[in-house]
């Protein structure tokens, strides 16, 4: 696989070179607009970007915002994502107002040595989610045709390798193909936990869906020494034990499986032995803690209890290596926070190699306050770590591996 390097050895001064990066952050509304309330993958595009950037490179970058439905709409668009790029990179970032039309030509057309610009939101295309390669492939030459003969393709959206899409996989196989530093760095850690992990090594999953973390969870379950379950997912493995889960977040179709999860890997897997509860899914809700096996009916599970942080903080401190993903709670809401913020202080404060694997989890650790350097590394993609981590090709890895 060529790399970032191959291409820098090359030169890049005065090419243009389109980057896929993953921008996909997410947004709220401070009442003046749309804000960024976790830029943590813009960070981490930037060490690519700027590598180009100082090199000379006209850097032609292209991301998602959000799930469009193949059309424009303001809502998604990367204007706020523009607007922080360039603010990190202390250079004015243009963003063009289309994916590959006249917007976005003029834009690359008039791109500077060493200039940055922005490709509106590639969803706005429906091509680029296609599953007809023909369509794909149409815009991924649209794409390439705006960097031209001379042109170059740097794949650093670590967050949608796992994605076959157009700006991700087939643009890969009309351009050159490089994998960006971020990709590299992801991969590198990714493959220590798949190879031979430190033991013991434990896995902390949390998240709404058992059905989303099935295949990983099979996967682990084999070389892992611990697994601590958490978030709304547990309750399904609460009731495949038989107990009452009252009101709350439930896969009944998964039961059987997880009745089958424990009866194999009873010894692994930890489920949560107390809970917070309460009856809404607000900040200002009353709570009650309960053991797991006197839940309430009509009440919801939103959080671990204290017994649960603090028996799962126990395995953690005896861990050498760990892997989260998914909170423990509805950490977004102060009372429900708790466990969270307990498990990621805990791996915090372990002496593990600890890698928190994406999406929810890397922004329950931004908005705890928790030290983004307590952890060996943070990923930015949820979706791509674990399809890497269930041993799946990554479309976006295996082109560039092919080409
Ligand atoms: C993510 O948020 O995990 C990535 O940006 C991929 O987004 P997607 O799940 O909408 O493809």
């Amino acid at each position: 696989m060529k790399t970032l390097d191959d291409l820098l050895a090359e030169g890049v001064s005065g090419r243009r070179v389109l980057v896929r990066s993953d921008l996909n952050v997410p947004l709220g509304d401070n009442g003046a607009g749309e804000t960024i309330t976790d830029d943590g993958r813009i960070r981490a595009s930037l060490p690519t970007l700027r590598r180009l950037a100082d090199a000379g490179a006209r850097v032609v970058v292209t991301a998602h915002l959000g799930r469009p439905k193949g059309a424009p709409d303001p809502r998604y668009s990367l204007r706020p994502v523009a607007a922080r790029l360039g603010e990190l990179l202390g250079t004015g970032v243009r963003l063009a107002e289309d994916v590959t039309g006249p917007s976005a030509r003029s834009i690359v057309d008039s791109l500077a040595d060493g200039g940055v610009a922005l490709l509106e939101n590639v969803r706005f295309d429906p091509r680029e989610t296609s599953k007809d390669d023909a369509e794909r492939g149409g815009l991924a030459g649209e794409l390439a045709a705006l960097v031209g003969e001379s042109g170059a393709f740097v794949s650093d959206g670590f967050g949608v390798v796992h994605r076959k899409q157009a700006s991700v996989f087939d643009v890969a196989r009309v351009l050159p193909g490089y994998a960006g530093q971020l990709v590299l760095a992801e991969i590198e850690v990714l493959r220590r936990l798949t190879g031979d992990p430190e033991q013991p090594y434990v896995v902390v999953l949390g998240g709404s869906k058992v059905s989303d973390k099935l295949a990983v969870i099979e996967s682990l379950l084999p070389r892992v020494d611990r697994l601590l379950v958490g978030g709304g997912m547990c309750f399904t493995f609460m009731a495949a034990e038989g107990l009452g889960v009252g009101d709350s977040l439930l896969e009944a179709e998964m039961i059987d499986t997880c009745k089958r999860l424990l009866a194999e890997s009873g010894d692994k897997i930890m489920v949560p032995a107390d809970v917070v509860m309460a009856e809404e899914v607000t900040a200002d809700a009353p709570t009650h803690t309960v053991l797991a096996a006197q839940m309430w009916e009509g009440w919801k599970g939103l959080d671990i209890g204290p017994i649960t942080a603090e028996r799962y903080g126990q395995v953690i401190a005896e861990a050498r290596t760990i892997f989260w993903n998914g909170p423990m709670g509805v950490f977004e809401l102060p009372p429900f926070a708790v466990g969270t913020a307990q498990v990621a202080q805990d791996i915090v404060d372990s002496n593990a190699y600890s890698v928190v694997g994406g999406g929810d989890s890397a922004a329950a650790v931004r908005a705890l306050g928790l030290p983004e350097d307590g952890f060996s590394h943070i990923s930015t993609g949820g979706g791509a770590s674990l399809e890497f981590l269930e041993g799946k090709e990554l479309p976006g890895i295996a082109v560039l591996e092919r080409a």
